[in-house]
Protein backbone atom coordinates (compact mmCIF):
# COMPACT_ATOMS: atom_id res chain seq x y z
CA UNK A 1 0.00 0.00 0.00
CA UNK A 2 1.17 3.53 -1.03
CA UNK A 3 2.52 5.10 2.44
CA UNK A 4 1.13 8.87 2.54
CA UNK A 5 2.08 11.59 4.87
CA UNK A 6 -0.43 11.84 7.76
CA UNK A 7 -0.83 15.67 9.01
CA UNK A 8 -2.45 16.23 12.36
CA UNK A 9 -4.56 19.35 12.92
CA UNK A 10 -5.28 19.94 16.61
CA UNK A 11 -8.25 22.14 17.77
CA UNK A 12 -6.18 22.59 21.01
CA UNK A 13 -3.91 24.28 19.27
CA UNK A 14 -6.20 26.87 17.24
CA UNK A 15 -7.84 28.08 20.59
CA UNK A 16 -5.86 30.50 21.85
CA UNK A 17 -4.00 31.59 19.35
CA UNK A 18 -4.01 34.91 17.49
CA UNK A 19 -5.65 35.09 13.94
CA UNK A 20 -3.25 34.12 10.90
CA UNK A 21 -3.73 33.40 7.13
CA UNK A 22 -1.34 30.57 6.85
CA UNK A 23 -2.11 27.54 5.16
CA UNK A 24 -3.21 25.27 8.22
CA UNK A 25 -0.58 22.88 8.13
CA UNK A 26 2.44 24.92 7.31
CA UNK A 27 2.19 25.22 11.05
CA UNK A 28 0.42 23.96 14.33
CA UNK A 29 -0.05 27.76 15.22
CA UNK A 30 -3.91 28.67 13.72
CA UNK A 31 -6.21 30.91 14.15
CA UNK A 32 -9.62 30.36 16.08
CA UNK A 33 -11.98 30.18 12.70
CA UNK A 34 -10.58 30.90 9.87
CA UNK A 35 -8.15 28.06 9.66
CA UNK A 36 -10.39 25.61 11.56
CA UNK A 37 -12.62 26.36 8.85
CA UNK A 38 -9.71 25.94 6.11
CA UNK A 39 -8.59 22.71 7.13
CA UNK A 40 -11.84 20.94 7.11
CA UNK A 41 -11.82 22.25 3.65
CA UNK A 42 -8.84 20.54 3.52
CA UNK A 43 -10.04 17.01 5.08
CA UNK A 44 -12.68 17.93 2.60
CA UNK A 45 -10.59 17.94 -0.47
CA UNK A 46 -8.48 14.78 0.74
CA UNK A 47 -12.03 12.90 1.09
CA UNK A 48 -12.84 13.83 -2.52
CA UNK A 49 -9.93 13.03 -4.19
CA UNK A 50 -10.55 9.69 -2.57
CA UNK A 51 -8.44 9.99 0.29
CA UNK A 52 -8.15 8.62 3.54
CA UNK A 53 -9.49 11.23 6.77
CA UNK A 54 -9.86 10.33 10.29
CA UNK A 55 -12.45 12.95 12.00
CA UNK A 56 -14.10 12.67 15.88
CA UNK A 57 -17.80 11.67 16.31
CA UNK A 58 -19.34 11.33 19.60
CA UNK A 59 -18.91 8.21 20.07
CA UNK A 60 -15.05 7.15 18.97
CA UNK A 61 -13.15 8.52 15.82
CA UNK A 62 -14.09 7.36 12.33
CA UNK A 63 -11.55 6.86 9.60
CA UNK A 64 -13.83 7.96 6.43
CA UNK A 65 -14.05 7.69 2.84
CA UNK A 66 -16.11 8.72 0.30
CA UNK A 67 -18.46 5.71 0.45
CA UNK A 68 -19.33 6.24 -3.58
CA UNK A 69 -15.80 5.67 -4.47
CA UNK A 70 -14.90 2.14 -4.58
CA UNK A 71 -11.26 2.79 -4.44
CA UNK A 72 -11.17 5.07 -1.55
CA UNK A 73 -13.46 2.13 0.26
CA UNK A 74 -11.08 -0.15 -0.76
CA UNK A 75 -8.55 1.98 1.22
CA UNK A 76 -10.43 1.77 4.36
CA UNK A 77 -10.55 -1.80 4.43
CA UNK A 78 -6.75 -1.80 3.31
CA UNK A 79 -5.34 0.56 6.16
CA UNK A 80 -7.65 -0.65 9.08
CA UNK A 81 -6.42 -4.45 7.92
CA UNK A 82 -10.28 -4.96 8.13
CA UNK A 83 -12.19 -8.39 6.36
CA UNK A 84 -14.03 -7.36 3.54
CA UNK A 85 -16.84 -9.05 4.73
CA UNK A 86 -17.66 -6.62 7.41
CA UNK A 87 -19.95 -3.32 6.26
CA UNK A 88 -19.04 -0.26 7.27
CA UNK A 89 -21.53 2.32 8.66
CA UNK A 90 -22.23 5.25 6.03
CA UNK A 91 -22.59 9.47 8.04
CA UNK A 92 -24.33 11.68 6.76
CA UNK A 93 -24.94 15.48 7.84
CA UNK A 94 -28.32 15.76 6.39
CA UNK A 95 -32.08 13.68 6.63
CA UNK A 96 -32.55 15.63 3.17
CA UNK A 97 -29.40 13.96 1.47
CA UNK A 98 -30.07 10.80 2.78
CA UNK A 99 -33.73 10.94 1.19
CA UNK A 100 -32.89 12.25 -1.85
CA UNK A 101 -29.47 10.75 -2.97
CA UNK A 102 -29.02 7.48 -0.91
CA UNK A 103 -32.47 6.24 -0.60
CA UNK A 104 -34.83 7.65 -3.17
CA UNK A 105 -37.80 5.24 -2.22
CA UNK A 106 -39.44 5.93 1.31
CA UNK A 107 -37.30 5.44 4.60
CA UNK A 108 -39.35 2.63 6.67
CA UNK A 109 -42.05 4.66 9.04
CA UNK A 110 -40.94 2.88 12.16
CA UNK A 111 -37.70 4.86 11.80
CA UNK A 112 -38.73 8.44 11.85
CA UNK A 113 -39.64 8.40 15.89
CA UNK A 114 -36.29 7.14 16.23
CA UNK A 115 -34.49 9.68 13.96
CA UNK A 116 -36.18 12.46 15.30
CA UNK A 117 -35.31 11.83 18.90
CA UNK A 118 -31.82 9.75 18.25
CA UNK A 119 -30.38 11.90 15.31
CA UNK A 120 -28.01 13.79 15.43
CA UNK A 121 -26.47 10.98 18.00
CA UNK A 122 -24.97 7.59 18.62
CA UNK A 123 -27.45 5.53 16.97
CA UNK A 124 -27.45 3.92 13.47
CA UNK A 125 -29.94 2.36 11.09
CA UNK A 126 -30.40 -0.79 9.37
CA UNK A 127 -32.23 0.64 5.47
CA UNK A 128 -33.00 -1.72 2.78
CA UNK A 129 -30.28 -1.11 -0.54
CA UNK A 130 -31.32 -1.58 -3.94
CA UNK A 131 -28.19 -3.39 -5.34
CA UNK A 132 -29.31 -2.55 -8.69
CA UNK A 133 -29.75 1.45 -8.70
CA UNK A 134 -27.27 2.41 -5.62
CA UNK A 135 -24.32 4.89 -5.86
CA UNK A 136 -23.19 3.68 -2.58
CA UNK A 137 -20.09 1.59 -3.33
CA UNK A 138 -20.62 -2.26 -3.47
CA UNK A 139 -17.53 -2.43 -0.70
CA UNK A 140 -19.08 -0.58 1.91
CA UNK A 141 -22.24 -2.98 1.43
CA UNK A 142 -20.18 -6.40 1.64
CA UNK A 143 -22.67 -7.08 -0.78
CA UNK A 144 -25.42 -7.39 1.81
CA UNK A 145 -29.26 -6.08 0.59
CA UNK A 146 -28.90 -3.57 3.22
CA UNK A 147 -26.83 -0.31 4.26
CA UNK A 148 -26.40 0.97 8.08
CA UNK A 149 -26.27 4.73 8.26
CA UNK A 150 -25.81 7.61 10.98
CA UNK A 151 -25.94 11.20 11.38
CA UNK A 152 -23.11 12.04 14.40
CA UNK A 153 -23.45 14.18 16.62
CA UNK A 154 -20.29 16.16 16.32
CA UNK A 155 -20.12 19.51 14.82
CA UNK A 156 -16.52 18.53 13.01
CA UNK A 157 -17.71 15.88 11.62
CA UNK A 158 -21.29 17.02 10.49
CA UNK A 159 -18.96 19.78 8.91
CA UNK A 160 -16.64 17.56 6.97
CA UNK A 161 -19.76 15.53 5.86
CA UNK A 162 -21.38 18.71 4.39
CA UNK A 163 -18.31 20.10 2.89
CA UNK A 164 -17.23 17.11 1.31
CA UNK A 165 -20.87 16.91 -0.01
CA UNK A 166 -20.86 12.63 -0.04
CA UNK A 167 -21.67 10.45 2.58
CA UNK A 168 -18.45 9.31 4.37
CA UNK A 169 -18.25 5.69 4.81
CA UNK A 170 -16.46 5.13 8.34
CA UNK A 171 -15.42 2.64 10.61
CA UNK A 172 -13.93 2.94 13.82
CA UNK A 173 -9.95 4.61 12.89
CA UNK A 174 -8.13 1.83 14.74
CA UNK A 175 -6.39 -0.99 13.84
CA UNK A 176 -8.67 -3.75 13.50
CA UNK A 177 -9.20 -6.06 17.23
CA UNK A 178 -7.20 -2.92 18.70
CA UNK A 179 -9.97 -0.72 21.39
CA UNK A 180 -11.68 2.43 19.20
CA UNK A 181 -10.03 5.28 19.44
CA UNK A 182 -10.99 8.31 21.53
CA UNK A 183 -8.53 10.48 20.48
CA UNK A 184 -6.38 11.91 17.54
CA UNK A 185 -3.60 10.42 19.41
CA UNK A 186 -5.21 7.34 19.48
CA UNK A 187 -5.26 7.24 15.35
CA UNK A 188 -2.20 8.48 15.09
CA UNK A 189 -0.45 5.91 17.18
CA UNK A 190 -2.73 2.72 14.84
CA UNK A 191 -2.61 4.93 11.60
CA UNK A 192 -0.07 6.98 11.28
CA UNK A 193 1.46 6.96 7.23
CA UNK A 194 -2.15 4.78 6.45
CA UNK A 195 -4.12 7.99 5.74
CA UNK A 196 -4.01 11.65 4.29
CA UNK A 197 -5.27 13.69 7.77
CA UNK A 198 -6.89 13.38 10.93
CA UNK A 199 -8.88 16.46 12.52
CA UNK A 200 -8.47 16.59 16.03
CA UNK A 201 -11.66 17.29 17.94
CA UNK A 202 -10.41 16.30 21.35
CA UNK A 203 -11.73 13.65 23.33
CA UNK A 204 -14.86 12.03 22.64
CA UNK A 205 -17.57 12.51 24.68
CA UNK A 206 -19.13 9.19 24.59
CA UNK A 207 -16.23 6.52 24.15
CA UNK A 208 -18.10 3.37 22.68
CA UNK A 209 -19.42 3.29 19.24
CA UNK A 210 -23.26 4.04 18.13
CA UNK A 211 -26.46 1.65 19.06
CA UNK A 212 -26.83 -0.71 15.94
CA UNK A 213 -31.11 -0.87 15.49
CA UNK A 214 -32.54 -3.18 12.90
CA UNK A 215 -36.05 -2.10 12.61
CA UNK A 216 -36.81 -4.06 9.16
CA UNK A 217 -37.67 -6.92 10.86
CA UNK A 218 -40.64 -7.70 13.60
CA UNK A 219 -39.69 -7.03 16.82
CA UNK A 220 -37.09 -4.63 16.21
CA UNK A 221 -33.54 -5.69 17.23
CA UNK A 222 -30.66 -4.31 18.80
CA UNK A 223 -27.55 -5.73 16.55
CA UNK A 224 -24.78 -3.84 18.63
CA UNK A 225 -25.01 -2.48 21.87
CA UNK A 226 -23.75 1.47 22.05
CA UNK A 227 -24.22 5.00 22.89
CA UNK A 228 -28.20 4.99 23.14
CA UNK A 229 -29.61 2.25 25.60
CA UNK A 230 -32.24 -0.63 25.19
CA UNK A 231 -34.65 1.33 27.86
CA UNK A 232 -34.17 4.81 25.69
CA UNK A 233 -34.99 2.98 22.56
CA UNK A 234 -38.12 1.23 24.04
CA UNK A 235 -39.20 4.63 25.41
CA UNK A 236 -39.91 5.22 21.68
CA UNK A 237 -43.03 4.60 20.27
CA UNK A 238 -43.29 1.66 17.74
CA UNK A 239 -40.16 0.86 19.42
CA UNK A 240 -41.35 -0.90 23.03
CA UNK A 241 -40.86 -4.53 22.10
CA UNK A 242 -37.21 -4.15 20.87
CA UNK A 243 -34.90 -6.92 21.61
CA UNK A 244 -31.03 -7.16 21.80
CA UNK A 245 -30.30 -9.45 19.44
CA UNK A 246 -27.20 -12.29 20.45
CA UNK A 247 -25.42 -14.22 17.54
CA UNK A 248 -25.13 -17.85 17.81
CA UNK A 249 -21.85 -18.13 16.36
CA UNK A 250 -21.81 -21.29 17.63
CA UNK A 251 -23.28 -23.15 14.27
CA UNK A 252 -21.00 -22.67 11.46
CA UNK A 253 -23.46 -21.65 9.17
CA UNK A 254 -24.94 -18.84 11.36
CA UNK A 255 -24.11 -15.95 9.55
CA UNK A 256 -24.03 -12.86 11.96
CA UNK A 257 -26.48 -10.40 11.75
CA UNK A 258 -24.07 -8.06 12.60
CA UNK A 259 -20.73 -9.37 10.96
CA UNK A 260 -18.44 -7.02 12.91
CA UNK A 261 -19.83 -8.83 16.10
CA UNK A 262 -18.12 -11.97 14.96
CA UNK A 263 -14.13 -11.40 15.02
CA UNK A 264 -12.14 -10.54 17.56
CA UNK A 265 -12.17 -7.23 19.26
CA UNK A 266 -11.10 -4.22 21.38
CA UNK A 267 -8.25 -6.08 22.76
CA UNK A 268 -5.26 -4.78 24.07
CA UNK A 269 -1.78 -6.81 24.29
CA UNK A 270 -2.23 -7.05 28.28
CA UNK A 271 -4.59 -9.76 28.96
CA UNK A 272 -8.19 -8.39 30.33
CA UNK A 273 -9.81 -10.85 32.89
CA UNK A 274 -13.42 -9.85 34.03
CA UNK A 275 -15.08 -10.21 36.98
CA UNK A 276 -19.06 -10.52 37.16
CA UNK A 277 -21.86 -11.39 39.07
CA UNK A 278 -19.69 -9.60 42.34
CA UNK A 279 -16.79 -12.16 41.75
CA UNK A 280 -13.72 -10.36 43.22
CA UNK A 281 -10.09 -11.13 42.78
CA UNK A 282 -8.03 -12.10 46.16
CA UNK A 283 -4.54 -12.47 47.15
CA UNK A 284 -5.04 -16.87 47.11
CA UNK A 285 -6.63 -16.57 43.30
CA UNK A 286 -3.79 -14.02 42.18
CA UNK A 287 -1.35 -16.55 43.42
CA UNK A 288 -2.96 -20.03 41.99
CA UNK A 289 -3.05 -18.26 38.68
CA UNK A 290 0.00 -17.17 38.49
CA UNK A 291 -0.13 -13.66 38.26
CA UNK A 292 1.49 -12.88 41.14
CA UNK A 293 4.85 -10.77 40.58
CA UNK A 294 3.41 -9.51 36.90
CA UNK A 295 2.82 -5.67 36.10
CA UNK A 296 -1.21 -6.25 37.08
CA UNK A 297 -3.54 -2.96 36.85
CA UNK A 298 -7.44 -3.38 38.87
CA UNK A 299 -9.77 -0.86 36.95
CA UNK A 300 -12.44 -1.15 39.36
CA UNK A 301 -16.05 0.56 38.80
CA UNK A 302 -19.11 0.36 41.37
CA UNK A 303 -18.45 -2.14 44.60
CA UNK A 304 -14.75 -3.25 44.74
CA UNK A 305 -13.24 -1.09 47.56
CA UNK A 306 -10.73 1.27 46.95
CA UNK A 307 -7.93 -0.44 49.31
CA UNK A 308 -8.46 -3.42 47.19
CA UNK A 309 -5.59 -3.26 45.06
CA UNK A 310 -3.60 -1.85 47.68
CA UNK A 311 -4.21 -4.94 49.53
CA UNK A 312 -3.60 -6.99 46.56
CA UNK A 313 -0.06 -5.05 45.47
CA UNK A 314 -1.26 -4.49 42.15
CA UNK A 315 -2.17 -1.15 40.98
CA UNK A 316 -5.34 1.02 41.27
CA UNK A 317 -6.63 2.53 38.00
CA UNK A 318 -10.69 3.06 38.43
CA UNK A 319 -13.04 3.29 35.54
CA UNK A 320 -15.97 5.56 37.93
CA UNK A 321 -19.01 4.96 38.92
CA UNK A 322 -22.20 6.42 36.27
CA UNK A 323 -22.36 4.52 33.35
CA UNK A 324 -21.42 7.45 31.13
CA UNK A 325 -18.25 7.97 32.82
CA UNK A 326 -17.10 4.17 32.46
CA UNK A 327 -17.74 4.20 28.69
CA UNK A 328 -15.61 7.04 28.46
CA UNK A 329 -13.33 5.77 30.15
CA UNK A 330 -13.25 2.41 28.75
CA UNK A 331 -11.08 2.49 25.32
CA UNK A 332 -8.77 4.90 26.62
CA UNK A 333 -7.70 3.01 29.84
CA UNK A 334 -7.15 -0.38 27.52
CA UNK A 335 -4.99 1.61 25.59
CA UNK A 336 -3.64 3.94 28.55
CA UNK A 337 -2.48 0.51 30.30
CA UNK A 338 -0.83 -0.92 27.61
CA UNK A 339 0.57 1.90 27.42
CA UNK A 340 2.08 2.05 31.11
CA UNK A 341 3.02 -1.97 30.11
CA UNK A 342 0.30 -3.57 32.13
CA UNK A 343 0.28 -7.21 31.74
CA UNK A 344 -2.75 -8.06 33.57
CA UNK A 345 -6.24 -5.69 33.53
CA UNK A 346 -8.38 -6.82 36.47
CA UNK A 347 -11.54 -5.03 35.52
CA UNK A 348 -14.85 -5.23 37.43
CA UNK A 349 -18.21 -5.56 35.85
CA UNK A 350 -21.41 -3.79 36.02
CA UNK A 351 -24.68 -4.76 35.46
CA UNK A 352 -26.16 -4.91 31.91
CA UNK A 353 -28.74 -2.11 32.17
CA UNK A 354 -28.35 1.12 30.34
CA UNK A 355 -25.15 2.07 29.69
CA UNK A 356 -23.82 -1.51 31.33
CA UNK A 357 -25.31 -3.62 28.67
CA UNK A 358 -22.78 -1.72 25.85
CA UNK A 359 -19.49 -1.26 28.32
CA UNK A 360 -19.95 -5.45 29.07
CA UNK A 361 -20.53 -6.36 25.28
CA UNK A 362 -17.24 -4.40 24.93
CA UNK A 363 -15.82 -5.91 28.36
CA UNK A 364 -16.75 -9.24 27.14
CA UNK A 365 -14.96 -9.00 24.21
CA UNK A 366 -11.25 -7.05 25.36
CA UNK A 367 -11.37 -10.18 27.61
CA UNK A 368 -9.64 -13.71 27.84
CA UNK A 369 -11.33 -14.42 30.92
CA UNK A 370 -14.15 -14.08 33.11
CA UNK A 371 -14.70 -15.12 36.20
CA UNK A 372 -17.85 -15.00 38.21
CA UNK A 373 -18.72 -16.46 41.41
O1 LIG B 1 -20.02 4.92 16.58
C1 LIG B 1 -19.82 4.29 15.54
O2 LIG B 1 -20.70 3.57 15.02
C2 LIG B 1 -18.43 4.42 14.91
C3 LIG B 1 -18.24 5.87 14.47
C4 LIG B 1 -16.96 6.08 13.70
O3 LIG B 1 -19.36 6.30 13.76
N1 LIG B 1 -18.29 3.51 13.81
C5 LIG B 1 -18.15 2.17 13.99
O4 LIG B 1 -17.96 1.48 12.82
O5 LIG B 1 -18.18 1.65 15.06
P1 LIG B 1 -17.42 -0.01 12.78
O6 LIG B 1 -17.12 -0.28 11.36
O7 LIG B 1 -16.31 -0.18 13.73
O8 LIG B 1 -18.66 -0.88 13.18
C6 LIG B 1 -19.78 -1.00 12.32
C7 LIG B 1 -20.67 -2.13 12.76
C8 LIG B 1 -20.06 -3.48 12.49
O9 LIG B 1 -20.35 -4.37 13.57
C9 LIG B 1 -20.76 -3.92 11.19
O10 LIG B 1 -20.80 -5.32 11.04
C10 LIG B 1 -22.14 -3.31 11.40
O11 LIG B 1 -21.90 -2.05 12.00
N2 LIG B 1 -22.86 -3.12 10.12
C11 LIG B 1 -22.56 -2.30 9.09
N3 LIG B 1 -23.43 -2.44 8.08
C12 LIG B 1 -24.34 -3.36 8.47
C13 LIG B 1 -25.49 -3.95 7.88
N4 LIG B 1 -25.91 -3.63 6.65
N5 LIG B 1 -26.18 -4.87 8.60
C14 LIG B 1 -25.80 -5.22 9.85
N6 LIG B 1 -24.70 -4.70 10.45
C15 LIG B 1 -23.99 -3.79 9.78
MG1 LIG C 1 -14.87 -0.80 15.05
Amino acid sequence: MMKTTTKLVSASDVTFTPSRTAHPFESPTLSMQEPTAASIHAAAAYIRQGDLVAFPTETVYGLGANALDSQAVEKVYAAKHRPADNPLILHIASIQYLRKLILPQHIPDIYDSLIAKFWPGPLTIILPLDNESTQISKLCTSGQSTFAVRMPANQLALALIATAGVPLAAPSANTSTKPSPTSAQHVEHDLHGRLGLILDGGRSDVGLESTVVDGLVDPPQILRPGGISLEEIRDVKGWEETIVHRADLSSAVAVPRTPGMKYRHYSPIAQVILFVCGAEPSSSWLHANGINGKAVFLCRTRNWAPELAGSLGVTDYPLGQAGKDISRNLFETLRCLDARGAEVILVEGVEETNEGLAIMNRLRKAASLTIDQ
